[in-house]
This record gives structure tokens, sequence and C-alpha cells, in this order.
């Protein structure tokens, strides 16, 4: 049995975020709103229930490693259960949280694309900055399709997909993305043949991925807009959902659309919802659209065990 805990389902800024009053922050503020609340993108693997691979870093990872306990096995006076981190990008809400495990007694083993390896090394350099803690020992991922074997965790075995999304927008390449700037991930349980499909950045679907998708027993995808003009509608920013690289849920071609067209038994959750997004009002037509359609919201503290 592989387990999959969902540490952070919300995307950057969490929810409700520290400075919005958007209806949904303000709702949720003052229990108004039927809704979680919710900490940023994050999620961790296991084969064992004891040694995780974490994956994605967020700010938000000394309350989620509070809130789940099974990430503090307690073997030695100083312990994690956090063996190894990989990174599907390098947005302020995946790697953050490297800096808030500095106090390792050793290396932290970190899995990363060579480009988002370059951006949290000289843009936003953390691994620099960690140098002068615990350090990192970095493992270089390639998007080749073929499955490689996480140091520590033998009994993990993942694969990893280029995806169309952006770079961070602190990233020399913001506006021409490339291929290993996101990531998808196939996590397999060997014991078994499972699969699971992680995507929290997915800004366009192809052909290709779908049938990846298809062959998958549960699919984890972006969940971060429901509408394209989402943050406009709000007047919050006047980027459109695929300006910041996530494909919208609702409208033609939306990922609706896409998941409608896998199997019947392929489990559909969505992950790395952003604050705005209606499907986090529990009692909101888009929610009931959701579950008419057998699609999942992830929250945090969910368990997919595989
Ligand atoms: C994104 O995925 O677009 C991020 O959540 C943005 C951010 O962290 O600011
Ligand atoms: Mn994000
Ligand atoms: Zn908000």
């Amino acid at each position: 049995m592989m387990y999959l805990r969902v540490l952070g389902s919300a995307a950057g800024g969490g929810f409700p975020q520290w400075n919005c009053n958007c209806p949904q922050c303000k709702g949720l503020r003052d229990g108004s709103l039927h809704a979680r609340a919710r900490t940023q993108s994050s999620i961790a693997v296991s084969a064992n229930g004891l040694d995780w691979l974490l994956i994605n870093a967020s700010p938000d990872i000394l309350t989620q490693i509070r809130d789940n306990p099974v990430l503090q096995p307690a073997r030695a006076r100083r312990d994690s259960g956090i063996a190894a981190v990989l990174l599907m990008d390098a947005q302020i809400d995946h790697v953050t949280g490297l800096l808030m495990l500095r106090e390792r007694g050793t290396p932290l083993p970190l899995l990363a694309t060579p480009q988002v390896l370059s951006d949290i090394g000289s843009g936003f350099p953390i691994t620099q900055i960690l140098s002068h803690y615990c350090g990192v020992q970095t493992h270089a991922l390639q998007c080749d399709g073929r499955a490689f074997a996480v140091p520590g965790l033998p009994d993990i075995t993942l694969h990893a997909v280029a995806l169309d999304s952006k770079p961070p927008p602190y990233s020399p390449f913001r506006g021409s993305p490339r291929p290993g700037d996101n990531i998808g991930l196939v996590l397999a349980n060997p014991a078994n043949g499972r699969r699971v499909f992680y995507a929290p950045g997915l800004g366009q679907m192809t052909p290709q991925l779908l049938d990846l998708m298809a062959g998958c027993d549960v699919v984890l995808v972006d969940g971060t807009f429901w509408h394209m003009d989402e943050m406009q509608r709000l007047g919050l920013s006047s980027k459109t959902a695929l300006d910041m690289g996530h494909l919208p849920q609702s409208g033609a071609g939306g990922m609706l659309e896409h998941l409608a067209r896998l199997p019947a038994r392929v489990r559909k959750v969505l992950i790395h919802i952003n604050n705005t997004n209606p499907i986090l009002n529990e009692d909101s037509p888009e929610r009931a659209e959701l579950t008419a359609a057998g699609v999942e919201v992830a929250h945090d503290g969910m368990e997919i065990l595989f």
C-alpha cells in the first residue's frame, strides 16, 4: 500500500489569504461561508508510512508538519519523516518551505528539473542560502518518461512529464517557458501497479497527457481557477488563468471537459485551489456541478491510498 497525504490543497496565498477580502476569504473569516480553510500546495507520499517524499515545500510547511503527526516519527532526538523533497516547479508557494527545513543535520535530498534548480539557485537563491545551513543534495529530474527511484525511499517509483504552464514571475523565463519549468508526476506502486498522476499547475491539456491520465487510477490536477477571467471579475488582477499558467475548469476546452473523457474508474480530484474559486464554497452551484460530474475537491489532510 502507498500512502498519499494532501498537506496543503490551496494555491499560492492559501485560504483565506492574509490580505484578501474577496467574498470567499471574507466569508470564511466571518463564518458565513460553508467552506474549509486550506494551506498552500503540498503533498507527501510514503510506501511504509514512516519515510515520506515531500512534494513541494510550501510556506506553510511547519503548520502542515504539526497538523500531520505522521511526518514526525520521533525515532531520534532530532528526526523527521521527510526523507527527501521533490519540486514540481519553482513557484513561491512550492519552494519557500525549504528554508524552514534548514535545521537538518545532513544535506536535504532535493529532486527537481534543471530548470527549477536554476531558478532556485539564482532568481530566488534558496539553495545558495541553504548551503550556509544544512545544504542540499540535488538530483536532477529528467522529463524523459523514464522511471527513477528516490534516494532513501526505494519503494517509490516515479516519472516526470513536462507540462505547459509558466515559470514563476521572478524567473528570467516567465515570458518564454521551457519544458521542465513545470512538471506532472506519475507516482506508481510497484507492488500492485496502481498509479496516481499529480499536476498542481497545468496550463494545457494534450492528447498524450489525457492518455497518460487515462492509464492512472487517480488524477490529482490543477484546480486553481473556475473561470478564465476569475481574478478580473473580482477586480483582483488583470491576468487570465492562462496568463498565470493554469487551465480553468469551466468553459469550452476547460479542465472539466477533459476530465469527462477519462474512463469512469479514474478517480478525479482537483487540487491547488485558489481562494477565489467558487468550488471552495460547498453550497455553490459550481461545487454541485463537480459532484454531479464525479470530481472531488482535495482538502488538507485528505488521504489517498494506492
Ligand atoms: C501559481 O501557481 O500561479 C502560484 O500559486 C502563484 C504564487 O504562488 O504566487
Ligand atoms: Mn502555485
Ligand atoms: Zn480571497
